[in-house]
């Protein structure tokens, strides 16, 4: 049998202790200790789990405990130094998401993983949850056609963040639902959105992903709104997905609807639409925990060296959105534009010159 892996949870705030019940539960990890800054939260974790050390000292965690994997769930201003620190210290690390506060800082990350030749892993969790990976089979058997355009809603009233607006809190979801999904990064985007409560932090945004062949997606942000909502919408040139991350059972309803334009025709009398309104069907979905599913993989990919589904690629590629993002809002919305990105090349920094060169066009993804 193979010896468990040796985990420790940094941060251990509002998400930090959903990570922690989901390691300490897995068979082939051993969760041995959690860090934080805060007394008062180890406090309440020793006493949730008196078998797993508790300490502030973050020196010693990374250090003194002889651990092989470090998971960081502090705020996003920290991802960084402690990812930095773990990796030197040769920790497989795991980051939550976004991974870091800005591309310069994931590269950096990249760099030292792959020179150490250790795990990197972000969590964008709605990758690992049933429902997204029902919507990936289904668009993937061809059952919807040609992805049209991706809409995306996810508000509610708060959470407030201090130090990241509310693109780079709740978009990152949706960002790599859409990218998993399409499998490619877009070629620009624009972004606006106003901070009406805390001065020069965004807490509505709308953001606009356009892709080749005309595709596109737009997310809704907003700590703002009276109603909780979580909704996609997937418009296909034969069927049409909506899932609703808030409904418990039935969160996918696939439509067999659709527009077409008549082929040919002679006269304006003749010219109909013709609308198709055929069956809606549920697809069975297996409940389960998304968090038990990503930390398994973090798990798995360290016992048999394999690259995560979210690894430091995916996760630069996120930060170069939100960025491009950020850059947009300062400018009011204007588009911005990535250049010559193709596969396993760099990812794109946004052009200042509006030049759009196709993502990942070069490598035929
Ligand atoms: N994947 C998801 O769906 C999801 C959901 C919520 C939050 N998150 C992410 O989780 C991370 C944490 O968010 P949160 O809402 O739990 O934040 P939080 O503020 O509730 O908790 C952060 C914790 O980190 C501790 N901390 C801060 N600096 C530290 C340091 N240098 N060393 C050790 N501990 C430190 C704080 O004391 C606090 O207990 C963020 O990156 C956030 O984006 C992800």
């Amino acid at each position: 049998m193979k010896p468990a892996i040796s985990v420790g949870v940094i941060g251990c705030g509002y998400w930090g202790p959903l990570l922690l019940r989901n390691f300490k539960n897995l068979s082939n990890c051993n969760l041995k200790a959690v860090c934080d800054v805060s007394e008062a939260r180890l406090k309440h974790l020793r006493e949730l789990y008196p078998d797993v050390q508790g300490m502030t000292d973050h020196e010693e965690f990374l250090n003194g405990l002889g651990l092989d994997a470090i998971v960081i769930a502090t705020p996003v201003k920290h991802h960084y130094s402690l990812a930095k620190a773990s990796l030197l210290a040769g920790k497989h690390t795991f980051i939550e998401k976004p991974m870091a506060s800005s591309s310069a800082e994931c590269e950096e990350l990249i760099e030292i993983a792959e020179r150490k030749g250790l795990v990197l892993m972000i969590d964008h969790t709605f990758l690992y949850s049933s429902p997204v990976r029902k919507i990936v089979e289904i668009v993937q058997a061809g059952d919807i056609g040609d992805i049209r355009y991706i809409n995306s809603r996810r508000l509610n009233l708060g959470l407030f963040q201090k130090d990241i607006n509310v693109a780079w809190d709740l978009a990152p979801h949706d960002i790599s639902i859409i990218l998993h999904i399409l499998g490619e990064f877009p070629v620009a985007l624009n972004c606006q959105g106003n901070a009406h409560v805390t001065p020069h932090i965004e807490d509505v945004t709308n953001m606009s992903l356009t892709f080749r062949q005309k595709r596109f997606a737009t997310i809704q942000s907003s700590w703002l709104e009276p109603r909780k909502v979580r909704e996609m919408t997937i418009v296909g040139t034969r069927r049409m997905i909506v899932y609703d991350d808030l409904q418990t059972s039935e969160k996918i309803r696939v439509y067999d609807v659709r527009v077409e334009r008549p082929p040919h025709y002679d006269t304006f009398a003749e010219f109909h639409y013709s609308y198709h309104y055929g069956d809606s069907y549920i697809p069975y979905i297996q409940q389960e925990e998304p968090l038990k599913a990503v930390c398994q993989h973090f798990v798995d990919c360290i016992e048999n060296r394999t690259k995560p589904i979210s690894g430091g690629t995916e996760g630069l590629e996120m930060i170069r959105i939100l960025e491009a993002a950020s850059a947009s809002l300062k400018a009011n919305g204007a588009p911005v534009t990535f250049s010559g990105f193709s596969k396993g090349a760099p990812v794109p920094e946004p052009a200042k010159v509006l030049r759009v060169v196709h993502a990942r066009e070069a490598a035929g993804g």
